[in-house]
């Protein structure tokens, strides 16, 4: 290996030993007699000290010939001195170009020089060398490793659904068409179908983690055509309620993790990351239309929430009680896909709720619908036709368990959580109205 230690790893312990660092050139400075190379790893900087007296001439030689982010292998000995900025330094016995970088580059990877959104996306590999951006990633990374051990505790079951689909399963989202062989076929925007097939199946409790496609017309800070969504179901629940506190512990125990294992990350990005309180606030549709009124802003019952509208709404929320997530529920049965349960004593309310993170919506979910007839009744209310449902409906005739889940917006969660002003920033390669490469 070219590497022995990240620029992290070297202690004092290691002081007079013999190391092999490994990374991207950061910065040069010649003072004649004694030239410095500054090299980034993923965990951060470290200092190649060269005066002509202590190394080899041909590695003196060398080091006025790299370029900004070559990429290069170094052995030498760690000396921790008070003189290096870092506090240690690295006296080379040999330097290797394991590639150059050419110049100009396409954008500065110090940061140091700002470049709009569309350059770093379209140079992604260089965007992510820088510390704060890189900081998303790993902190991305941790966010589905805290999910996968959540679920895990509590006993659910991961599964993986088809992304080829024939059938339609939310209401107003775009679908992407795509031929498969003779047939008509979408890309699935939503497990929704399938994971609810598995309540019929004796598994109980299942998680999937996909992407999801959905042809959002809009280019805007909060859709994106493909995002990965988190996706819950349970079986034998009561009620919505018991959905809505596994989601809760979800989310504030993801929280919970970032602040405990990127604590390194966050200082990066300058972020204080608040423990949210549980349980999370509970506001009925009903309530945060009163709210809305109160504030200046009347939506007709039965019409959805705007984007607007919920802003004021977290405003509202974080003001008063100073709180960043809660729970909007009871929303009008009409404004729900056909597979929510209404409330059989108030049919024009559903058992239907959205997590909200600093006035948007992270998550959906709810109690479904088992009785086959009901739901079949529901799908007809919806101008759709049952027969396209068969495969799914059938799953519902021979013992299906009541069950409730959701679905949460990784992507969502993440810029929320980092308070992000783009979702554009929390995942690798965005694909939007306009972008399909890189
Ligand atoms: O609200 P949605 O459409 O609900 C469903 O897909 C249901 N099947 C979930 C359920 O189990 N009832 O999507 C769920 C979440 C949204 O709250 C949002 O966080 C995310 O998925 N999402 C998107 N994220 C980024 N870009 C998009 N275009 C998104 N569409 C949905």
């Amino acid at each position: 290996m070219y590497r022995t230690h990240y620029s992290s790893q070297i202690t004092e312990e290691l002081d007079g030993k013999k190391v092999k660092v490994a990374g991207w050139v950061y910065e040069i400075k010649d003072l004649g007699g004694i030239k410095f190379v500054w090299i980034k790893d993923r965990e951060g900087i470290v200092q190649i000290t060269a005066p002509k007296k202590k190394v080899a001439p041909e590695v003196f030689k060398l080091i006025p010939k790299l370029g900004m982010e070559d990429v290069i292998a170094v052995k030498g000995t760690v000396n921790f001195t008070p003189k290096a900025k870092l506090g240690f330094e690295i006296l080379p016995d040999s330097i290797e170009v394991l590639s150059k970088a050419q110049s100009p580059l396409p954008l500065d990877p110090t940061g140091k020089v700002k470049a709009e959104l569309d350059t770093r996306l379209d140079n992604r590999f260089m965007d992510i060398r820088k510390p704060e951006v890189m900081a998303i990633f790993k902190i991305r990374s941790s966010v589905f490793r805290a999910v996968r051990d959540f679920f895990y505790r509590e006993g659910f079951v991961e599964i993986h659904t088809p992304k080829i689909i024939a059938t339609a399963t939310e209401g107003g989202t775009e679908l992407f068409p795509m031929k498969y062989f003779e047939k008509d076929a979408f890309l699935a925007q939503s497990p929704q179908l399938y994971k609810q097939m598995m309540m019929a199946s004796g598994l109980d409790r299942v998680y999937e983690i996909a992407p999801i496609f959905r042809a959002e017309e809009h280019n805007t800070t909060r859709h994106l055509n493909e995002a990965w969504s988190i996706d819950a179901e349970m079986a034998f629940i009561e009620n919505e309620d018991e959905v809505m506190n596994l989601l809760e512990r979800l989310v504030a125990h993801t929280i919970s993790y970032i602040r405990e294992h990127s604590e390194k990350e966050l200082e990066i990005l300058g972020f204080q990351l608040e423990e949210p309180k549980l349980p999370f606030r509970r506001i009925t549709y009903t309530e945060a239309l009163e709210i809305l009124a109160d504030l200046g802003k009347e939506i007709p019952w039965g019409e959805d929430i705007d984007t607007e509208g919920e802003r004021i709404l977290g405003s509202y929320i974080k003001e008063n009680y100073d709180e960043d997530l809660y729970f909007l529920y009871q929303y009008p049965s009409e404004a729900k896909p056909f597979y929510i349960m209404k409330y059989d004593n108030k049919p024009e309310i559903s058992r239907s709720f959205d997590l909200e993170y600093r006035g948007i919506e992270i998550t959906s979910g709810g109690q479904r619908e088992h009785r086959h007839d009901i739901l079949v009744e529901q799908i007809r209310e919806k101008g759709l036709n049952p027969e396209s449902f068969e495969f799914y409906l059938k799953a519902f005739r021979y013992g299906m368990p009541p069950h409730g889940g959701f679905g949460l917006g990784a992507e969502r969660l993440i810029k929320q959580m980092l308070d992000l002003g783009n979702i554009r920033e929390v995942i690798l390669f965005p694909r939007d109205r306009k972008r399909l490469t890189p």
